[in-house]
């Protein structure tokens, strides 16, 4: 039978990412849609993606959105900036329900951000060398100026908790002076990992660069997206539930949730994606 409307507005969001990165945009989320709920699955046996081909982050997509699907959530959203650029387009078609990426509302914020039309763009390998940031804020600004960086470092950086070290701040000395003579004035965190470097960040580039940080963006996009599909959670089914799930190592990603969570999370469970 036909699921309803009605029903489906209190059913979860499916939020995915290559690992703890997109706890970022989950966060978002429940800060700014506290009603909806989440199903969030972590990749955490093939973390990286930022390293990783098109080909194989379009096969990972389709796995994790199957699971997501069978799951029974109401919209997806792809938190990371990899699967993002290398996926998001390419499942689109074959999608039966809304699906959101990180990208788009990322590099429109930068387009209404910038002042000078200048703008620099960090993250993976795969999202950089996708050029897609530029893509997407051409759409809104054809005279834009893009300048791209991969950091790779500093996922684990962020990963092994190290956000204020001095070994982070001198790695992103290193990959930020590539701007320093190049006029933004505004600056996309283009990977899930990176707001957590946000105030290390700010502090290199200076106060005059404005920082983007599309996890924000999305969780507006999602409010806006549910809201025309009028599936937007009204609350009355009760508080927003939270469910964890991972392809490896859930007792480290329960840990890293706790550490930016605003919630308490009690267990990420294992499930075996590729079967
Ligand atoms: N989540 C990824 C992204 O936002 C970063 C980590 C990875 O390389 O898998 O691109």
């Amino acid at each position: 039978m036909k699921e309803s409307v009605e029903e489906k507005k209190y059913a979860p969001v499916g939020v995915f990412d290559s690992g703890v990165g997109g706890l970022t945009v989950a966060r978002e989320i429940m800060r700014q849609l506290p009603e909806e709920s989440i199903i969030y699955f972590g990749d955490t046996a093939r973390v990286p993606y930022g390293s990783k081909s098109k080909e194989t982050i379009i096969r990972y997509s389709k796995q994790i959105i199957h699971f997501l699907e069978s799951m029974g959530v109401k919209a997806i959203v792809v938190a990371c900036n990899t699967a993002s650029a290398f996926a998001l387009e390419e499942l689109r078609p074959e999608m039966k329900m809304p699906i959101i990426g990180v990208v788009k509302p990322g590099a429109k914020a930068a387009a209404k951000t910038t002042q000078n039309g200048r703008i620099g763009v960090i993250g993976t390998e795969g999202t950089v060398g996708s050029q897609i940031y530029t893509e997407m804020i051409h759409r809104h600004n054809p005279k834009a100026q893009i300048l791209g960086k991969a950091c790779p470092l500093f996922v684990p950086l962020v990963e092994e908790g190290w956000l204020k070290d001095p070994v982070t701040i001198e790695v992103a000395k290193r990959y930020l002076a590539s701007f320093q003579e190049s006029g933004i004035d505004t600056l996309i965190l283009g990977c899930t990992h990176y707001p957590l470097l946000r105030s290390a960040i700010q502090d290199i580039m200076g106060s005059s660069v404005n920082l983007v940080n599309p996890a924000y963006e999305t969780a507006q996009g999602l409010r806006r997206l549910l809201e025309g599909h009028q599936i937007a959670n009204d609350g009355k089914a009760g508080p927003a539930k939270y469910q964890f799930y991972v392809s490896d190592a859930a007792e480290k990603f329960k840990n890293f949730a706790n550490s930016i969570l605003p919630c308490e999370i009690k267990e990420a469970q294992l499930i075996h994606i590729e079967e």
